[in-house]
């Protein structure tokens, strides 16, 4: 469903040139789970980034459905992404003055004004993240893991294929991390629907089918649940 083939990224400030991802190669099948983890400044995000069509490739190109997102124009990459792409922040980026449900319809707006069905939509991701009653609450009055929930029900309202998440527990204590890991999970094993994390907690990465470590700018290993070293090579990682 995503293939990368020899993507490179680099980034030119003034007379610097950064090469920051040099030359990925992943495929990722639908429903599957994948972890992306690896030292600060490796490239993670900046892949998550090319991933959703929010910037393009130096070299190299991605294919999402067959689809060639390195090769569309900005607008119809805006539409791909709507479409098919749900992402979810770090920090959130909820907007703090409104509600909890003005927040997860935002996306919806793009194509139109709130009708009936997409209202009961809205209801019914309230329920399943745990926010049944706090729809009407202004975003900013929650705490950090409903805040967090609220972002995953926003990237979740347009039933996207693939849902693109950047440190979704980083702020949360385990217990609230825990409950957010096993709702991602939920929808990959409900809706099918392919999910790529990137985290710097193996215990999160733990919930995925593979992980795939990042060592500046390149892979530098995969390790599949099914493989049969993956219980010893978790057990090392926490030691
Ligand atoms: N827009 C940009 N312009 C210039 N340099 C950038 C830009 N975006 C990222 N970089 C650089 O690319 C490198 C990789 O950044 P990236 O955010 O992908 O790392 P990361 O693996 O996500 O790190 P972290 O774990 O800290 O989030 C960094 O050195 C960063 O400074
Ligand atoms: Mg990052």
């Amino acid at each position: 469903m995503i293939e990368v083939k020899n993507v490179k990224k680099e980034f030119i400030q003034g007379q610097e040139t950064t090469q920051v991802l040099k030359g990925i190669d992943l495929n990722i099948g639908e429903g599957e789970f994948v972890a992306i983890m690896g030292p600060s400044g490796s490239g993670k995000s900046t892949l998550l980034q090319l991933l959703g069509g929010l910037d393009l490739p130096s070299e190299g190109d991605i294919y999402i459905n067959q689809t060639n997102v390195s090769t569309m124009t900005e607008k119809e990459r805006t539409l791909f992404r709507r479409k098919y792409m749900g992402f979810i922040f770090q920090n959130y980026q909820l907007l703090p003055t409104l509600t909890v449900e003005e927040n997860i319809a935002f996306p919806l707006h793009a194509d139109g004004s709130l009708t009936k069905e997409k209202n009961s939509i809205i209801l019914d991701l309230l329920d399943s993240v745990g926010l049944k009653g706090l729809g009407r609450k202004r975003a900013n009055l929650l705490s950090g893991g409903q805040q967090q929930r609220v972002a995953i029900a926003r990237a979740l309202v347009n039933h996207p294929a693939v849902l693109l998440a950047d440190e979704p527990t980083g702020n949360l204590d385990r217990h609230k991390a825990e409950e957010i890991l096993a709702l991602m999970l939920r929808f990959n094993r409900e809706s099918n629907q392919t999910i790529i994390m990137v985290t710097h907690d193996i215990f999160a990465a733990g919930f995925a089918d593979r992980i795939i470590l990042f060592k500046d700018g390149m892979i530098d290993q995969v390790i599949a649940r099914k493989d049969d070293d993956y219980a010893k090579y978790m057990a090392n990682f926490m030691a």
